[in-house]
């Protein structure tokens, strides 16, 4: 049995504003799609990949990964779709029957640590069939309604049972398949779309369950993180 991992890479990165996809985008030298992919097949318990490219890259995407010594697995790149929930459904119907683990993980969390993958990987082998990564929320997070020109507070949870969830998330793959094609509406338009995969199978009334995060891995999403991530791997070579 083995455990493949999707790797989304389709976005655009939008609010990182460059002239070119998010994925591609380097730190310290290298896109950070190819960081990811590193740091997945470094895991040692990842066994294939398939990225999800944005449209017309798949040639690019593919020569910049399969061919890199540092990613010792096989890689499939395929197109995309229009948001996230999309292209994991595009990267999922090529997995093969005999991958009974799926992780997913996000290009834009180019440093996340092997330990943190592990531990997902070896959750799910421990009979948990949907898993996330996530950290203690710091902030005091409020929920709010449109009011005028304002918004108005609804309520305040309380922070100690909140938890801010990263990626690579990981499934039993039969799970995680029909969760995607019980959701797959909402795949269509941004506005509906799942923002993470176990949101599907929380619809499908199925337990998720949380292990520990890692701040390494954090998002990429706007120059000043990318900034922060070029901060980090300084650090780390020092
Ligand atoms: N992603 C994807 N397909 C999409 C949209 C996003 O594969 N249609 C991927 C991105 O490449 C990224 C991950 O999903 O690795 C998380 O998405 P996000 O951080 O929102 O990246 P972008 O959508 O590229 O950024 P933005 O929302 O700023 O445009
Ligand atoms: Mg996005």
């Amino acid at each position: 049995m083995t455990t493949l991992a999707i790797l989304t890479a389709a976005g655009s990165g939008s609010r990182l504003g460059r002239d070119l996809p998010k994925a591609l985008v380097e730190l310290d030298g290298f896109p950070l799609v190819l960081h990811a992919a590193r740091r997945l097949a470094a895991s040692g318990v990842v066994d294939s990949l398939v990225v999800t490219s944005p449209g017309g890259l798949v040639g690019v995407m593919t020569d910049l990964l399969a061919g890199d010594p540092h990613v010792p697995v096989p890689v499939v790149v395929t197109d995309g779709g229009p948001t996230r929930q999309a292209s994991v459904a595009a990267g999922l119907a090529l997995a093969r029957s005999t991958d009974d683990i799926v992780l997913v993980h996000d290009a834009a969390r180019p440093l996340v640590p092997a330990d943190l993958v592990q531990r997902v990987v070896g959750a799910v082998r421990n009979g948990h069939r949907a898993v996330v990564p996530g950290l203690p929320v710091t902030d005091t997070v409020k929920q709010v309604r449109p009011d005028g020109d304002a918004e108005l507070v609804t309520g305040t949870p309380d922070r100690s049972m909140l938890r801010a969830v990263q990626t690579p998330q990981g499934f039993d793959r039969e799970l995680l398949v029909r969760a995607h094609h019980e959701g797959a509406a909402r795949a269509l338009a941004e506005h509906l779309a799942a923002t993470d995969d176990a949101g599907l199978v929380e619809a499908l009334g199925e337990p998720v369950h949380i292990v520990a995060g890692d701040a390494a891995a954090f998002k990429i999403t706007t120059e000043r993180d990318l900034w922060f991530a070029s901060l980090v791997l300084q650090e780390t070579h020092a």
